[in-house]
């Protein structure tokens, strides 16, 4: 079986992150989302892997070649987002064989390998993962049978037949090109790989779906950044490298070369990266700070904070994605006030 992972598309919702960063190497745990996928696609045994790329495609690719993957990687390069089914359709050399697609911004905790075996065992044409969500609007969305088999998928449907989601994992035969070649484009002018596999059902092929049985998320939106670096972090092992000084709380990572002083406290799950300087701070639980950042009589929690960043005398931060570099600081010159130096369409809570 081959891979093919999709990290191109233009992650609106996380903007002003994306305007720097491709969405699909937002960094979860200290990991890019990406990475992730590329994991579990190895995981169940894939040793050729395609990776779509768009915008920001320098940037995925170094981001990939800077790891040594147990695969061949080849990147293949999108113009623009026309929908997952289009991906299909320009990796088309590279697809001859079975394969599984990947959403490049999914997370799935327990990985693949169960999914793929049904997927050999059954002999489908393809096969869909499905979990229960409280927001079918927001997915694609599948309605079964009374035996269980699937009767129709539908697109986000504005009033959804069920609450069971399409995962952003396939597995498909080579025939689901026929299906790519076949669908329109649907009404945000994509091709839906949802209509392409609706179209192997109305032709007759065998489309199977397995259940997710743990926690899954498509980190669209910086909600689910923070919530998919909580379920993570629930998973965090307990190793201290770098120096640490002070009181400690529960399961905590710190890596080396980091320097965390005596009066600083740390709560757990927290994962703190490498080359930090923590002075009198405090990293509250659901926290990732990057490697090379500063906290210096600041606290933050909930939060992932990225590389080289500065909180320096900045009050309370929770709930908050600080990007690469980004420094806030109290402000101690006249005029008394906030002072913002922010990119277009941040948010900001004060
Ligand atoms: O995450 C699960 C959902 O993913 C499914 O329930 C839906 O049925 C499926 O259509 C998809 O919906 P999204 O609206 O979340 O897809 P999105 O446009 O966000 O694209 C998913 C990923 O694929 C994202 O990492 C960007 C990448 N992508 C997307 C498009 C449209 C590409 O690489 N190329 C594209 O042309």
């Amino acid at each position: 079986m081959k891979g093919l992972i999709l990290s191109g598309g233009y992650g609106t919702r996380l903007r002003p992150i994306t305007y720097s960063h491709q969405k699909q190497l937002i960094p979860v745990a200290n990991k890019p989302i990406l990475f992730y996928a590329i994991e579990d696609v190895l995981e169940a045994g894939v040793e050729e892997i395609g990776i779509i790329v768009g915008p920001n495609k320098e940037q995925v690719m170094a981001t990939v070649q800077s790891q040594d993957w147990d695969a061949e990687i080849v990147f293949i390069p999108q113009d623009e987002p026309r929908g997952l089914a289009h991906t299909i359709l320009i990796a088309d050399k590279f697809l001859d064989d079975e394969f599984v697609m990947y959403l490049g911004d999914n997370i799935l905790r327990e990985g693949i390998v169960k999914h793929a075996n049904a997927f050999a065992g059954n002999n489908y044409d393809a096969s869909i993962m499905l979990t229960e969500v409280e927001n079918p609007e927001q997915f694609g969305i599948a309605e079964l049978n009374y035996d269980g088999t699937i009767k129709r998928l539908v697109e986000k449907p504005k009033v959804p037949p069920s609450n069971l989601a399409l995962v952003g994992i396939y597995f498909f035969k080579p025939v689901i090109t026929d299906a790519c070649n076949s669908i329109e484009p649907s009404w945000r002018d994509e091709l839906e790989i949802t209509d392409a596999i609706q179209w192997l059902i109305d032709n007759g092929y065998e489309v199977g779906w397995t259940k997710v049985d743990r926690w899954w998320k498509d980190t669209g939106k910086p909600d689910d950044i923070l919530e998919a670096n909580r379920l993570i972090l629930d998973d965090l092992s307990h190793e201290i490298l770098g120096e640490v000084n002070c009181e400690l709380r529960g399961r905590v990572s710190v890596g080396k070369g980091t320097k965390v002083d005596e009066n600083s406290v740390i709560k757990g799950p927290a994962l703190i990266g490498s080359d930090c300087e923590i002075t009198n701070g405090y990293i509250g639980p659901y926290t990732t700070i990057g490697n090379d950042c500063e906290i210096l009589n600041s606290e933050v929690e909930d939060s992932i904070v990225m590389d080289s960043a500065k909180l320096i005398n900045a009050g309370n931060i929770v709930d908050s994605i600080i990007g690469r570099g980004a420094i806030i600081e109290k402000n101690k010159s006249l005029p008394k006030g906030r002072k913002f130096v922010i990119g277009d369409t941040s948010w900001v809570r004060i």
